[in-house]
């Protein structure tokens, strides 16, 4: 959560090398952002006869958030548990990071769990803890010393804004709030992919967009990838209209795309009955013909 992506100096760097004439728009870590952080190839996936991902082909690219929209029982919650490797495809092959992760055992997918974090619907926290104890969750059950736990733990609680919490139980705190600390705890050890399964569902309004704003903070402000699942129109306008920067205060604040040259990084994904109808940007969904998705977009 440290850095903030500074690409102007990664193209100094690559302007003042020997090979700038022939690397103009090779910057240094070219290589490694080509890799996608999540790939489906031809996923299928079916629960007995039932087929539940047909052939699935898709790439979530490093900093990217890919939207996926599409109605109750799509298969959007499979598509998570396959990246989690909770779930094996038939056949296909899933990728994380570029590395081929379909015949992983489960200690195998235990060391690449550890670099993707995870928001369920319901924040998903231990009652019986505090919140500083839910955050810290992973790293004491890494044996992590104290000293480096509560920094860590703080400096989470700060990024989703809710550090005076710090003491509290889960029970005394709104269902907004929760939802955060299980960002904050989905967020421990800095994992570049997190994967959101309808994150905003059952929040009022505001409090849904504040969720939008810490996932365009990840993706704006931290290069992290991720699956954004959600049916919620809302969503979509959020993360597809607007972009965080750091203001000459050191704050973050909110920009609409335009104000300023820029692009957003957020893809759309839109699944039906295991397939997708469609992949593209959100400008692209809003023109497309097809009924059922004009009708999705009308908010059924
Ligand atoms: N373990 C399972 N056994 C049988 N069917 C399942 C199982 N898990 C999910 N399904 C079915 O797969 C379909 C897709 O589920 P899911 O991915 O949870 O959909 P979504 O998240 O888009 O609502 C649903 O019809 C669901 O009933
Ligand atoms: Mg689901």
């Amino acid at each position: 959560m440290s850095s903030i992506i500074n690409t102007s100096e990664a193209s100094t760097e690559a302007s003042i090398s020997e090979n700038a004439a022939e690397s103009t728009f090779h910057e240094v870590d070219d290589r490694d952002r080509a890799i996608p952080s999540i790939e489906f190839r031809d996923v299928l996936l079916a629960f007995d006869d039932r087929v539940i991902l047909n052939k699935l082909s898709f790439k979530v690219m490093k900093g990217e958030t890919k939207i996926i929209l599409g109605g109750s029982g799509g298969g959007k919650s499979t598509i998570i548990k396959l990246v989690l490797g909770l779930l094996k495809p038939d056949s296909g092959r899933v990728l994380v990071n570029g590395e081929d992760i379909t015949d992983y055992s489960e200690a195998q997918m235990m060391r690449v769990r550890k670099k993707i974090g995870m928001v369920f619907q319901e924040g998903a926290l231990f009652d019986s803890l505090s919140v500083y104890e839910n955050v810290a969750y992973r790293l004491h059950e890494q044996g992590v010393p104290e000293e480096e736990v509560e920094p860590e733990v703080r400096r989470m609680l700060r990024f989703v804004n809710l550090e005076d919490a710090i003491d509290k139980m889960p029970i005394e705190l709104s269902g907004g709030m929760r939802r955060r600390v299980g960002i904050a705890r989905a967020l421990i050890g800095d994992p570049k992919i997190v994967l959101f399964d309808e994150p905003t569902a059952g929040l009022d309004p505001p409090t849904a967009r504040t969720i939008c704003e810490l996932a365009m903070k990840l993706r704006d402000l931290e290069d992290v990838s991720s699956i954004f699942v959600t049916h919620e129109m809302n969503n979509l306008d959020y993360l597809c209209s607007e972009y965080a920067v750091v203001d000459d205060e050191g704050r973050v604040i909110f920009e609409r795309e335009g104000e300023r040259l820029c692009l957003i990084n957020s893809k759309v994904m839109m699944m039906r009955q295991g397939e997708i109808i469609f992949s593209g940007t959100d400008e692209s969904l809003r023109r497309a013909e097809d009924p059922y998705i004009q009708k999705f977009l009308r908010g059924h």
